[in-house]
């Protein structure tokens, strides 16, 4: 999925429609000479705002407005109808706005309303009470949706962004999609150009390993022995890729996806490959063997479970994943693994063999909790935070990979690997970095990607008793929910995004119901 041509269809809203065209709770596509805008009703207010998700593109009319918002049906990301603003990752840039006149029963959209004017804040000096310097350690969707909302938030004071990668942050997802398939031009992977971070007075060090923290000093040390100094700190240094244990898992040959580098040299390889194998059936493993295949390798698929993606979207999802990938000519080897690698002969544990030019593990991540660990942080398979993302140490917070939040909306302690909840958790830690005090209430959200196949998630369920389907997933047209004690906790679709922003409404409703029920008064 890549972004989106602008080719604007419909009334030319300039001349104007008739009121009636427009009911209330509606909204309509059309344009404004080249621009593609989008016209919302509620009541007797009239919104106009651009078309097109400046995530990837997405038709925001095609997705869902509640109250004075619109949700992208792609990404679940959100825009404010009366100013653009991108209120919910993974948009992080806002969309153009317009004024709208209601004259003689007719609707027009007006003059295009200025976008607010960013502020040169490099020099200034933070206001009393803020932190004078606050660093960030990673500079991953966490660590940089942390940064740009603190500067959005008029902070004044030193932002430091240390990372141990050689790339700036860059749109992770790409690089088992598009990116990895041939279909996205490298100017889609950085998250913004190189120019931003000085633009706004945000100390990117790239190629910085952070060894230590110690939060009493407020210090953190840096390879090669230096210290920095930190008011308040951000953790946010993500997940790894599981290194296999078997024999022959060193060689050249087997290659794992995190890193832009670590997508370039599968890349480079793929050049000359004539047949990969993908070990593990996990998202990043099948988007793997997906962009693969669109590249013209031959993909074997090796893992030990018997469907894949059984354990997180049921028997159902699994059954129809795997159909998918097999119409596609990728070749199962389930309930099986690899057992060693010598040069490119792939011993398997059933007794098969399986020869590769490349091999790529995708069998999983764990959380980069050793810094937090050294520090003395409270830990519980992933870093502990309370609400507001605040470890159990005063001062530092965390975010993405590595937090372990209180869910509102499940009621458990969980820790997720998803794109827009590392995004959404920086902005909230961002705030609480300013003293805010803000929950992190979202509801977690995931995309994955099988050639033009999307498959959307909303909440977390990790067991369920009861799995409803509504639609056919063979068929590519699904909405599924899964439940516990006739509670839904988690809703997976296909080709369904109405309904699948519809059940993300009613899980924040739900929870902020069952939340004011809980409070006395
Ligand atoms: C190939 C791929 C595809 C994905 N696709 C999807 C998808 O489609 N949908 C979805 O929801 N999720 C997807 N994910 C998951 C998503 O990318 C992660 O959930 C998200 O990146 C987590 O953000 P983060 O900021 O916690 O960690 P990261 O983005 O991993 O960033 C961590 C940062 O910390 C730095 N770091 C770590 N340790 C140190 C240290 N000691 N010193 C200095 N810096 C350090 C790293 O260099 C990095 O910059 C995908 C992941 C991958 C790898
Ligand atoms: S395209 Fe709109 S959220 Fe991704």
């Amino acid at each position: 999925m890549g972004a989106q041509q602008s080719n604007p269809t419909g009334p030319d809203l300039a001349t104007g429609i008739p009121i009636d065209d427009l009911p209330d709770g509606h909204m309509l596509a059309g344009h404004i000479g080249d621009d593609a805008v989008l016209l919302a009703r509620r009541g007797n207010e009239f919104f106009a705002i651009g078309a097109t998700c400046s995530h990837y593109g997405g038709p925001l009319v095609e997705g869902l407005m509640v109250e004075d918002t619109v949700r992208c049906p792609w990404h679940h990301a959100c825009f404010s109808l009366r100013t653009g603003e991108a209120l919910h990752a993974p948009a992080l840039s806002p969309v153009a706005c317009w004024a709208v006149e209601h004259r003689d029963g007719k609707l027009f959209v007006t003059a295009k309303k200025e976008a607010p004017a960013p502020e040169s804040r490099s020099r200034a000096a933070p206001t009393a009470g803020m932190p004078e310097r606050i660093v960030i350690i990673g500079g991953g969707a966490a660590g940089f949706a942390a940064a740009e909302k603190l500067r959005h938030e008029q902070y004044q004071g030193s932002i430091v962004m240390l990372s141990n990668d050689e790339a700036p942050p860059v749109d992770r997802p790409n690089l088992s999609k598009d990116y990895l398939a041939g279909n996205a031009p490298e100017e889609w992977v950085p998250l913004r150009p190189e120019s931003f971070y000085a633009d706004n007075g945000i100390e990117l060090r790239l190629n910085t390993n952070v060894t230590a923290i110690d939060a009493r000093s407020r210090e953190v040390a840096l390879a090669g022995g230096s210290k920095l100094r930190y008011d308040r700190l951000l953790l946010a240094t993500g997940a790894e890729p599981i290194r296999l244990s078997i024999p022959g898992a060193g060689q050249q040959q087997l290659l794992m996806l995190r890193s832009l580098a670590d997508c370039r040299a599968i890349i480079e390889r793929a050049k000359t490959a004539r047949r990969v194998v993908v070990l593990g059936a996990s998202f990043i493993g099948l988007e793997v063997a997906a962009s693969l295949r669109a590249r013209e390798i031959e993909v074997h698929v090796v893992a030990p479970e018997k469907r894949p993606m059984e354990r997180i979207l049921g028997p159902q999802v699994g059954d129809f994943v795997r159909a998918l990938h097999e119409e596609h000519g990728v070749v199962f080897h389930l309930e099986d693994t690899a057992s060693s690698i010598d040069g490119n002969q792939i011993a398997l544990k059933s007794g098969g063999a399986l020869e590769a030019d490349l091999v790529v593990a995708g069998v999983g991540v764990h959380p980069r909790t050793e810094l937090a660990e050294q520090a003395g942080l409270k830990l519980d398979r992933g870093v502990i935070a309370d609400a507001y993302l605040e470890t159990s140490a005063p001062g530092v917070f965390v975010a993405g990979d590595i937090a372990r939040w209180p869910d509102p909306h499940s009621g458990e302690s969980i820790r997720v690997e998803h794109w827009v909840v590392a995004e959404r958790q920086g902005q909230t830690a961002a705030l609480n970095l300013l003293g805010r005090r803000e929950k992190f209430v979202a509801v977690p959200f995931f995309w994955s990607q099988h050639y033009d196949v999307p498959i959307n998630y909303v909440g977390h369920a990790e067991k369920w008793d009861d799995l409803t389907i509504e639609g056919d997933v063979m068929a590519r047209d699904c909405l599924l929910r899964y439940k516990r004690n006739g509670r839904v906790l988690a809703v997976a679709s296909i080709y369904r995004d109405v309904e699948s922003l519809k059940a993300e409404v009613a899980m924040e409703r739900d929870t902020d119901s069952q939340s004011s029920m809980a409070t006395p008064g």
